[in-house]
C-alpha cells in the first residue's frame, strides 16, 4: 500500500491499482501550496464530513478524474446535486469495491456542507482487503466505539488520526485511541495547518514512543509504504 500526504487531512493510498483520495482540501490550504493539484487523478474519493478543511477541492478533482465520491447518503446527494456522482452510504454500513470493503465507523464531530445544507453525522472510514486494512478516522474525538474497531476490522496496517487538537482530538488522546484500535503504527493529520492546531513534532513523537507506539508525522508531498 502507498500512501501519499497532500497536507491537512488529505491523503491518496493506492490499493490494488485504485487511488482513494481521502478529504481534499488543497487549494486553499497555504501550507500545500506546492501540491501540484493535477497531478492527482483518483478513482474514489472518500469524504469523511462537510467541513471546508475536508472537501473543498473536491468537485475540482472528481469533475477532472471522473471519481466517484463515497460517503454519507446526504453528502453524497449534495455532490450528485452539483452534477458529480458516488455511492451514499451511512454508519456501520460496508460494501465491497474491486479495491476492498469499505465500512464506514462513528466519528465524533460535526458537519455541514459549505451553503449551509445538513451534512449528516461526521465518519470515519476502515478499508481493508485480505492482504491489507487500515482506518481514516476523519475529524474525531477520542470515542469508545474506537474499541470496536478490531472486532469490525480485520488487524490494521495502520491507522490515520488526528493529532492536532482543539477541533479534533490531540495527541494524547491519539495514544489513547492507537489502544482502542491496537494499532501501533499511526500517521498523524489535521495538524500545523492553522495556529490552533499548531503541534510541537519531537514532544509528539516522545509521547507516542513511551507509550511504546510509532507515528508517523506526515511531510506534504512525500509517500509511505505499508
Ligand atoms: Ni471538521
Ligand atoms: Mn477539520
Amino acid at each position: 500500500m502507498k500512501l501519499s500526504y497532500y497536507g491537512h487531512s488529505c491523503f491518496e493510498v493506492e490499493l490494488k491499482g485504485k487511488r482513494l483520495l481521502f478529504d481534499p482540501f488543497i487549494s486553499g490550504n497555504q501550507k500545500a501550496s506546492q501540491v501540484a493539484m493535477n497531478h492527482i487523478k483518483p478513482d474514489y474519493i472518500l469524504i469523511s464530513h462537510g467541513h471546508g478543511d475536508h472537501m473543498a477541492d473536491a468537485i475540482t478533482l472528481a469533475n477532472a478524474s471522473k471519481a466517484q465520491i463515497i460517503s454519507t447518503y446526504e453528502i453524497v446527494s449534495w455532490f450528485e446535486s452539483k452534477g458529480l456522482s458516488g455511492i451514499p452510504m451511512n454508519t456501520g454500513g460496508k460494501k465491497e469495491f474491486e479495491f476492498g470493503w469499505v465500512k464506514l465507523v462513528n466519528a465524533v464531530h460535526s458537519s455541514v456542507l459549505p451553503d449551509g445544507t445538513y451534512g449528516a453525522n461526521p465518519v470515519g472510514f476502515c478499508i481493508y482487503n485480505k492482504d491489507h486494512s487500515f482506518y481514516y478516522a476523519g475529524d474525531t474525538a477520542l470515542t469508545m466505539d474506537m474499541q470496536l474497531i478490531p472486532r469490525l476490522c480485520p488487524p490494521l496496517d495502520f491507522a490515520i488520526l488526528p493529532i492536532g487538537d482543539h477541533f479534533t482530538m490531540g495527541y494524547e488522546d491519539a495514544i489513547i485511541a492507537a489502544d482502542f484500535i491496537q494499532c501501533k503504527h499511526i500517521v498523524g493529520c489535521h495538524f500545523n495547518t492553522f495556529p490552533p492546531i499548531e503541534i510541537d513534532a519531537p514532544k509528539v513523537r516522545s509521547a507516542f514512543e513511551a507509550a511504546g507506539k510509532h507515528i508517523i508525522i506526515p511531510e506534504i508531498n512525500n509517500h509511505y509504504t505499508f
